[in-house]
């Protein structure tokens, strides 16, 4: 079978995306990048996927800071359709996704977020979870659907909490941790080890 077609959505660092890239230049991961797409012009994550070669989209950052409007995500929406994503990734990406990218990607966009769903959806949730107190936290990729972090999740990884820790040591040790698990499910949805919610294969 031929290696299926990822599209990357992020915003910034892009370490994800690098951990993902290496995966697949390893061989790890049967498919390729077919583009990376930000809603920050100067997003590390564009740099990185230049210097692969991977091609690169830039929407305009509109006038909302957590969602694009309808006819910028619709514009992104064609680009990536255009270039013949199979899989959508959202990697870091920190708008809301609405009905244009929902629509087209439906059933095949995963998103990878930072703490074990359904516990502490939104933003900063490492820093959620320092402020509740729990003893262990971790990472989540799962479907995304029209709720905000509420879709089926695929898999999680579990991290400790330790004593002491500040919001940056959390971040990073899941970060460590999110750098296994999201190629590992990438390399499992194209072997089809994990159920599709929609398969951009099947006839
Ligand atoms: C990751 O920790 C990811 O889970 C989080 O942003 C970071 C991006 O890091 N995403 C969210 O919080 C989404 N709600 P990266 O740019 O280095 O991959």
């Amino acid at each position: 079978m031929s290696r299926l077609k990822l599209g990357v959505l992020g915003s910034g660092r892009g370490s994800n995306f690098v951990a993902l890239a290496t995966a697949v230049a390893e061989g790890k991961v049967a498919a390729e990048f077919v583009v990376v797409g930000s809603d920050q012009a100067d997003a590390t994550i564009l740099e990185e996927a230049k210097k692969r070669g991977i091609p690169t989209v830039v929407c305009p950052k509109g006038n909302y800071r957590t969602k694009l409007e309808e006819q910028i995500e619709e514009g992104l929406a064609e680009q990536l359709g255009k270039a013949g994503v199979e899989l959508l990734i959202l990697a870091g990406y920190m708008r809301v996704v609405k009905e244009p990218l929902l629509k087209r990607f439906k059933g095949r966009m995963i998103n990878l977020h930072p703490s074990l769903l359904p516990a502490f959806p939104g933003l900063r949730a490492w820093e959620q979870a320092l402020r509740a107190g729990v003893q262990e936290t971790g990472c989540t990729v799962h479907w995304v659907n029209e709720v905000v972090d509420g879709g089926s999740v695929i898999r999680q990884m579990r991290v400790p909490v330790r004593e002491g820790d500040t919001a940056e040591l959390l971040h990073a040790r899941i970060q460590e941790a999110e750098h296994t698990i999201l190629w590992e499910v990438v390399r499992d949805l194209a072997m089809r080890k994990i159920p599709w919610l929609q398969d951009p294969r099947a006839k």
